[in-house]
């Protein structure tokens, strides 16, 4: 059984995942109109792995005696001034992300709750992923800089990219 300080925390990560699915999906919507068929893949397939994120934690709040709640959402940006600065966006905002699961982590360790503690790890290993690979595309993208060419070879490369090492995300059975 979860306490209802830790059950609350936990839902905000639902909240907080269940946007991350939400802002790439927009961003991918806008990669596909604008014809970067490669990003939007990327984007499109990032957005089901916070889903995923965001299915996992909640599933495990309804296991262990909470409830889940499935959140609000904030209508997300519908342009983006381009492409370095969208994954700069992914980015902070991944690094965002990292911050909130440690401060979670930090919370199960005050309140002993070391099933939740033990939960979590996935999350923090997955972080480490999300944010070298968010961190890896901005550096392409700084090599790349205004070169049309080399943009066309990384929208062709970035799909290979996509659920690269964050596949894994599925819902605890
Ligand atoms: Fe689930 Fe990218 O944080």
């Amino acid at each position: 059984m979860i306490s209802s300080k830790i059950e609350k925390a936990l839902n905000q990560q639902v909240l907080l995942e269940a946007e991350s699915s939400q802002i790439y999906l927009a961003m991918a919507s806008w990669a596909e109109v604008g014809g970067l068929s490669g990003i939007a893949e990327f984007l499109f397939t990032h957005s089901d792995e916070e889903r995923m994120h965001m299915l996992k934690l909640l599933k495990f709040i309804n296991e262990r005696g909470g409830h889940g709640i499935v959140p609000t959402l904030k209508a997300p940006p519908l342009k983006y001034k381009g492409i370095k600065e969208l994954f700069q966006e992914v980015l902070d905002h991944e690094i965002h992300v990292s911050a909130e699961i440690n401060k979670l982590v930090e919370s199960c360790l005050k309140e002993k709750d070391y099933t939740t503690h033990n939960f979590l790890q996935w999350y923090v290993s997955e972080q480490i992923e999300e944010e070298a690979l968010a961190r890896k595309i901005m550096d392409k993208l700084k090599l790349i800089g205004d070169d049309k060419a080399g943009m066309y070879i990384f929208d062709r490369d970035i799909a290979s990219l996509a659920g690269g090492g964050t596949a894994k995300g599925k819902p605890a059975e």
